[in-house]
């Protein structure tokens, strides 16, 4: 067999690069359009910081796979034509880009014209993908449509002009991954139709607050004593009003010194850990303070609690621990109700209009979104057959049941029996999760600031006048329904509805 004699191609041809061949022109694009909205994306990211979460995984997973792809693309033409080469003696002459030829210049123009418009589009386009992909209406609305309960409380909330993904996923392509990897079950889970009802809190792979609310908010920026009126009324048949005017001590440091008062614990000087026994974290029988610098620890327990809790399960508290419920506010029934009232818009003419709204809406009869209305309407419409309160009656019913709309969501099993507010001690633990009385330390020693005016005081409480006439120094709660038994916590008692 002779040897493979070299080409009969003139000598002063340059031999052809196994490069020239269509597969590697089109990876070459590729890798182009690729490398284009790499730069295109991480100038952006640099100048727009931290703000977009989903720019960098577009930035550093998205582009980088377009380069790579079309590389190996380029690297697969050419090692495709040397075989070939090898198997036939001869280079394939159909897929060689030659520029001498008429026919194919043109389909090379018409091919630079179209690689040209892909570099530009691909940049737009993933620019526009992330861009969308992070927008609230596309976490609320599109792919979440199992979060409405979520999505409606938050327009409620002091963060409806915030994007979900700002708390939920932050910034970076770690967590973009791992959101979107959660995402992908949710997303099967709701195609099934079977995720959970309701869904699960507290979420257990939210972001450390650091990385989310203290992007905004961060603890030197804490002032001393924020005033809150809390208005209620009692399900009495005058709707008599009761309202506690309270000062509470966010921050009781002096300016420029560690944290005190209510932000104490999320200091930089000190950490607080603790070790709840429920999903919900709800009972807490064990925590401890450590200071960061010495390493000192002191260790609070709850009589009945001996052993040592599970390190894994150990957690170190923030933000969210106390404000779990930032945007997404399931109110008590009780609570929704009063709001409405103090705002006047539930007549208080109406006789136990606030026992009868809140039963409207907790009836046991409801068990889905639709006829919830109509349930409600038949129920207070029962209630109040005087005619002499006609009136008013037909605007109390639109009332209770666009409250009821925006608080209750009967299909998902999401309201407030639900989903627990840290951020008091009335109707859930909250607080006094920790600040009972009841955590000790080997020594006896307990934890500080559990009395009625360590976290806030009541400058003002009652109704109408009484309301005018401050007290700096702090008044005694005075219980509207007379003096509990010191035994019991308040959410003993209260629970969102009706008391009695
Ligand atoms: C200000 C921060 C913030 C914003 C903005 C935000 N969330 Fe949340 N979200 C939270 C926190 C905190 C939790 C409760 C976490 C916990 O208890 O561990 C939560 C919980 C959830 C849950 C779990 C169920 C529940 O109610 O506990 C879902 C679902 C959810 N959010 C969806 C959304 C959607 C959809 C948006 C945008 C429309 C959004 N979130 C916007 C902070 C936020
Ligand atoms: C993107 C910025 C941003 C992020 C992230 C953010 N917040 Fe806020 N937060 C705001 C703004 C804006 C307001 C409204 C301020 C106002 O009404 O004066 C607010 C208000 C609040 C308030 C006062 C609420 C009220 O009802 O008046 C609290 C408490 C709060 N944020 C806690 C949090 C917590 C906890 C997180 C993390 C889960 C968080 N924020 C994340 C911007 C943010
Ligand atoms: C020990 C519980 C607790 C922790 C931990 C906590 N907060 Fe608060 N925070 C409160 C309480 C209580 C208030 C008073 C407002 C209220 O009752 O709704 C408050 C008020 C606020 C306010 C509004 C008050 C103001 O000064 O404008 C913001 C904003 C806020 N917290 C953000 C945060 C952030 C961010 C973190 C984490 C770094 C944090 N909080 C940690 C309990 C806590
Ligand atoms: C997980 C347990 C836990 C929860 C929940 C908790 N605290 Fe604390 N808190 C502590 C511990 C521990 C200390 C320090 C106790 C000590 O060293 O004596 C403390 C101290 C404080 C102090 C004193 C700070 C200072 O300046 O000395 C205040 C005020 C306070 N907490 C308010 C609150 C408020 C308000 C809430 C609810 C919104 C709350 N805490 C929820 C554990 C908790
Ligand atoms: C560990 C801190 C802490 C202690 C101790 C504490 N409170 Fe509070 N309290 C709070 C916080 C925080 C709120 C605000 C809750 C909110 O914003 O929803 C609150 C709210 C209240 C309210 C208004 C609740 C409402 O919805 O109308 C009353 C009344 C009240 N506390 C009374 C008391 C009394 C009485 C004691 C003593 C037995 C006490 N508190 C002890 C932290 C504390
Ligand atoms: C023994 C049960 C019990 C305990 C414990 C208790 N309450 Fe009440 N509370 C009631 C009843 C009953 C009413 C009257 C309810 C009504 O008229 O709607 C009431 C009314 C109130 C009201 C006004 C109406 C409303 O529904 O909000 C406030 C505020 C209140 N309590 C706060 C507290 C606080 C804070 C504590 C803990 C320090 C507490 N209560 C402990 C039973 C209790």
């Amino acid at each position: 067999m002779p040897d493979p004699i070299p080409t009969t191609a003139p000598a002063a041809a340059k031999p052809r690069s196994n490069f020239n061949n269509w597969i590697s022109a089109i990876g070459g694009v590729i890798a182009a359009g690729g490398l284009f909205s790499f730069f295109f994306l991480a100038w952006m990211d640099l100048v727009k910081g931290d703000k977009n979460p989903y720019l960098g995984i577009f930035t550093y997973i998205v582009a980088p796979g377009f380069l790579i792809a079309g590389l190996v693309m380029v690297f697969f033409g050419a090692w495709a034509q040397r075989r070939w080469e090898i198997k036939h003696a001869a280079m394939p002459d159909k897929w060689r880009l030659d520029f001498s030829n008429r026919q194919q210049r043109q389909r090379l123009v018409a091919f630079g014209a179209g690689a040209a418009l892909f570099i530009g589009l691909s940049a737009f386009g993933s620019f526009q993908t992330f861009h969308y992909a992070e927008s609230t209406q596309f976490c609320g609305q599109v792919c979440h449509t199992a979060m409405n309960p979520e999505f409606v409380t938050y327009q409620r909330g002091a963060h409806a002009r915030v994007a979900c993904v700002e708390c939920h996923v932050g910034s970076g392509a770690e967590h973009f991954i791992k959101a979107k990897i959660n995402g992908t079950h949710q997303l099967i889970a709701t195609i099934l139709d079977n995720y959970n009802r309701p869904i699960d809190t507290p979420v257990k792979n939210l972001r450390p607050a650091q990385d989310t609310c203290e992007k905004c908010h961060w603890p030197e920026k804490f002032a001393g004593n924020i005033q809150v009126d809390y208005e209620h009324f009692l399900s009495d048949k005058k709707n008599t009003s009761y309202t506690a005017r309270m000062l509470l001590h966010v921050n009781k440091s002096s300016p420029g010194s560690p944290l005190g008062g209510i932000h104490w614990h999320v200091n930089t000087t000190e950490r607080v850990e603790y070790y709840a026994i429920d999903e919900k974290r709800q009972d807490i029988p064990w925590m401890r303070v450590t200071n960061v610098k010495t390493g000192v620890a002191k260790v609070f327990r709850v009589d009945s609690f001996k052993g040592e809790p599970p390190a894994d399960r150990i957690r170190v508290m923030d933000c969210i621990d106390c404000h779990n419920r930032p945007s997404h506010v399931f109110p008590t029934a009780n609570d929704a109700v009063e709001k409405s009232l103090a705002a006047g818009v539930l007549s208080t003419k109406l006789p136990n209009i606030k026992r009868v709204a809140v039963q409207a809406m907790t009836q046991k009869e409801i068990t889905s979104e639709a006829g919830a209305a109509q349930k409600i309407a038949d129920f207070m419409r029962a209630k109040y057959t005087d005619p002499a309160l006609g009136a008013e009656v037909p605007g109390a019913i639109a009332e209770v049941q666009k409250i009821f709309a925006v608080s209750i969501f009967p299909d998902r099993k999401a309201d407030w029996r639900v989903y627990p507010n840290n951020i008091g001690h009335k109707d859930w633990p909250g607080c006094f999760r920790c600040h009972d009385d009841k955590h000790k330390t080997a020594t006896n020693e307990k934890v500080r600031s559990s009395d009625c005016n360590s976290c806030h005081v009541i400058i003002a409480q009652g109704k109408g006048a009484e309301l005018e006439t401050l007290s700096a120094k702090g008044l005694k709660f005075k219980h509207p329904d007379g003096e509990p038994d010191a035994e019991l916590s308040c959410s003993d008692c209260h629970n969102g509805g009706i008391q009695k």
